[in-house]
């Protein structure tokens, strides 16, 4: 059940911090990579896997989390914050195996090395803003890729457990941001605040760089790129908005959400929705189709994801 703001604890008490570290260690899940119900796959996904130009980046960005936020948990002087991020910061390694164990079995054409990441604080903040925007972005695109039947459903029930634990690392993140800014001197509270500024800065600029990585050409064309054709600005931030809801639902309501992007994606929704309804009118005609296949498939996908809860042990 989502309640209103009004029931979203006062952040800094020794009660908020019981709350989003007790949450976080609780709901921790237990399995492996190896050990997780892998598909075997045909020679035509196999190539759409290996064309898809991510795998280098997401592997290193795991394995690095993995040692920076164990080692910058280790740091932290308060037990219970310092249990909750070596949580985290197993889940994040874990992570890296998983790609890891994804490279090794379906042989897709990537490297990584050694972690070398400082674990500063200001190195976790940069990387908890960075998770906020890409995880916000991510859900999206994945519902969208689910729908599409981009790739065999039992790969995407692999990747929502990924999914739905970096819904709980940023919901952890802005808590514990919240927290730390709140436990600051007055006079401290400013640097502290720049350097979140910092983080998200550094998190679009990534994504912008990305997106510049991709429009350049350079990222190769795939296979079976043709199934998101239609797609428009509106369908994706509506997936996003969408998935960032229902993910985000499932969290105690005292906690703090991440609010940012969710915001930014709504502003934007709505002068997409503003653009495409002053384009031409046969234009405006895909859109109002794309609209309604957007509830169709949220239904279908929703009924889908129901099935699966009712029968998870
Ligand atoms: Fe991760
Ligand atoms: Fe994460």
């Amino acid at each position: 059940m989502q309640r209103g703001k009004e029931h979203e604890m006062r952040p800094g008490t020794p009660e908020h911090k019981e709350l989003f570290c007790r949450i976080f260690i609780q709901t921790h899940a237990r399995y492996e990579p190896e050990s997780l119900d892998w598909p075997v796959l045909g020679e035509k996904d196999l190539e759409l896997l290996r064309a898809l130009p991510i795998w280098d980046t997401l592997w290193q960005v795991e394995r690095n989390a993995g040692v920076m936020v164990t080692d910058f948990g280790r740091r932290q002087k308060d037990p219970l914050i310092r249990e909750a991020l070596e949580v985290q910061g197993y889940e994040e390694d874990r992570h890296g195996r998983l790609i890891g164990e994804m490279v090794a079995r379906y042989d897709l054409p990537a490297k990584s090395h050694e972690p070398d990441v400082l674990p500063t604080e200001q190195a976790f903040i940069d990387f908890g803003c960075g998770e906020c925007i890409d995880s916000f972005i991510g859900f999206g695109v994945f519902k969208l890729a689910r729908d599409a039947g981009f790739l065999p459903d039992s790969l995407f029930s692999i990747f929502s457990r990924v999914l739905s634990e970096e819904a709980r690392h940023i919901t952890f993140f802005v808590n514990w941001l919240a927290y730390e800014h709140a436990q600051r001197p007055l006079l401290a509270k400013p640097a502290h605040f720049l350097s979140a500024a910092r983080g998200y800065y550094h998190g679009v600029r990534n994504v912008v760089n990305n997106g510049r990585l991709a429009a350049s050409g350079s990222a190769p064309s795939l296979p079976g790129g043709d199934v998101f054709e239609g797609l428009t600005v509106t369908r994706v931030l509506g997936a996003c908005l969408t998935e960032n809801d229902r993910l985000m639902a499932a969290f105690d309501s005292r906690l703090l959400r991440p609010k940012l992007m969710p915001r930014i994606g709504r502003v934007a929704l709505a002068f997409a929705r503003l653009l495409e309804r002053s384009s031409p009118r046969d234009e405006r005609v895909d859109v109002k189709q794309t609209e309604e296949e957007d509830g169709r498939a949220g239904t279908e996908s929703r009924a889908g994801e129901d099935l699966q809860h009712s029968v998870r042990p």
